[in-house]
């Protein structure tokens, strides 16, 4: 069996249906097998019960989150941080084999001595942000989410389970599409070309994940994948 969040749309439902022929349990706000909010300690229990209640697990994949557009910031950080950490945490000892988290091209645009998550100073930090607060509570989420990835590859690696990340440029689901109306950052995303000059494809991403589960990815451990179309590459040729 394989878990995915966030499997009711976009990234996570390209996963569900490129995992055509395995046992998965959806986890989501609404059309999955567990509905659960990811946003609060109860949601995230109720996913983890729910899921472990259906026996062991050879993938996960944690696909469920939100844009910078969503309205309130601290939300952002709740589901795209502390919603896939707790359920990472929570579903290790019923993992078999391999886990996968989207992270996203935003978490390096920060580096984690600056993240304020890093400190427990997120809320604070947010209430002084200003306009781009939604921005950088995502730059925040993503880049904390990759950094617990990263920490967790020794306790992981023991274990036998390989954990890994891929950080996907724009993306053409829903959550770009929102992103795309909001008129702080409309037009900076819609104006922005990578050396591939056009949208990532969630069947794209989904396919990189399906590999990463798989045994061809078997020596694959604490990674991250840019699926960008070459932008982290033109933004940061000297920094790999
Ligand atoms: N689309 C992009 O351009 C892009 C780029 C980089 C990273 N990502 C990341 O990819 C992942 C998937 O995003 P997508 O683009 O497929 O978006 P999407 O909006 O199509 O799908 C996100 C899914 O997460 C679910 N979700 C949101 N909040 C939740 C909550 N509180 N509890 C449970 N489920 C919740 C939604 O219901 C939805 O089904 C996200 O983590 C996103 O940050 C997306």
């Amino acid at each position: 069996m394989i878990a995915v969040t966030g499997s009711a749309s976009g990234i996570g439902a390209a996963v569900v249906s490129a995992l055509d022929g395995h046992e998965v349990v959806g986890v989501d706000l609404r059309d999955a097998e567990v509905c659960a909010d990811l946003s609060t300690p109860g949601g995230r229990q109720r996913a983890i019960d729910e899921v472990l209640a259906r026996g062991e697990l050879e993938g996960l994949v944690l696909c469920a989150g939100v844009g910078p557009h969503t309205p309130d910031p601290m939300r952002i950080i709740e589901v795209n941080y502390w919603g896939a950490v707790a359920l990472l945490d929570g579903l290790f000892p019923a993992l078999r084999t391999a886990a996968v988290a989207v992270s996203s091209s935003a978490s390096t645009m920060v580096r984690w001595a600056d993240n304020p998550i890093s400190r427990g100073e997120e809320a604070s930090a947010l209430a002084s942000a200003g306009e781009y607060r939604g921005q950088l509570a995502y730059v925040w989420s993503k880049n904390a989410l990759t950094v617990a990835v990263r920490q967790r590859v020794g306790a992981w690696g023991a274990a036998g389970v390989r954990l890994n990340t891929v950080a996907p440029g724009a993306v053409e689901t829903p959550l770009l599409a929102g992103a795309l109306t909001d008129p702080r950052y409309g037009d900076a995303i819609r104006n922005y070309q990578a050396p591939i000059a056009r949208h990532g494809r969630p069947e794209e991403v989904a396919a990189l994940i399906v590999y990463l589960l798989g045994p061809q990815a078997s020596y694959i451990h604490g990674a991250q994948f840019s699926i960008d179309g070459g932008s982290d590459a033109l933004m940061r040729p000297t920094e790999f």
